[in-house]
């Protein structure tokens, strides 16, 4: 049965909630990892690789915000810290000096992992009946898949 915010219980609440932290750590790591490569690409492809980054982390810092106000509308607090962004998050930073080939792959895989973990909360909000959270994951997954094909593109 479908349920909205009030009406689930409050171990519902919770592990959707755990799950949302999640997905904000990783869509936070990701955006700092975008604009990381946005700013130090070089080579040949320059230009559409810096413009990539860019459509990348400026897609990333709004879905932040969406993931984020959704936990709230939980009533679940947000990790809202850099450090225990990290901690939670699956994608790691990478501090080395990537080549563009490197970056396009790191960021691939940090893609695919979004998408992973976007999709398993979806899972575990339809199995709750918590339709409106569902909805807003399989969305975010949506476009980490496709980044992830734009990216894999490159490296055809
Ligand atoms: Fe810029």
């Amino acid at each position: 049965m479908t349920q909205t915010a009030v009406a689930l219980s409050t171990d519902a609440r919770a592990a959707i909630a755990e799950a949302l932290n999640q997905s904000v750590a990783e869509t936070a790591v990701t955006t700092m990892m975008a604009q990381n490569f946005h700013w130090n690409v070089k080579g040949m492809a320059f230009g559409p690789l810096h413009d990539l980054f860019q459509k990348i982390y400026e897609d990333h810092f709004a879905a932040q915000d969406d993931l984020a106000e959704r936990t709230r509308a939980l009533d679940v607090h947000v990790e809202g810290t850099l450090a225990g962004m990290l901690a939670r998050s699956k994608v790691k930073e990478y501090a080395g000096h990537a080549t563009d080939k490197e970056m396009i792959k790191i960021m691939q895989e940090a893609q695919e992992t979004l998408a992973a973990t976007l999709a398993g909360c979806g899972e575990l909000a339809a199995e709750n009946g918590d339709t409106l959270t569902e909805d807003l994951c399989i969305a975010r997954g949506q476009e980490h898949e496709k980044f992830a094909w734009f990216l894999r593109s490159h490296l055809a």
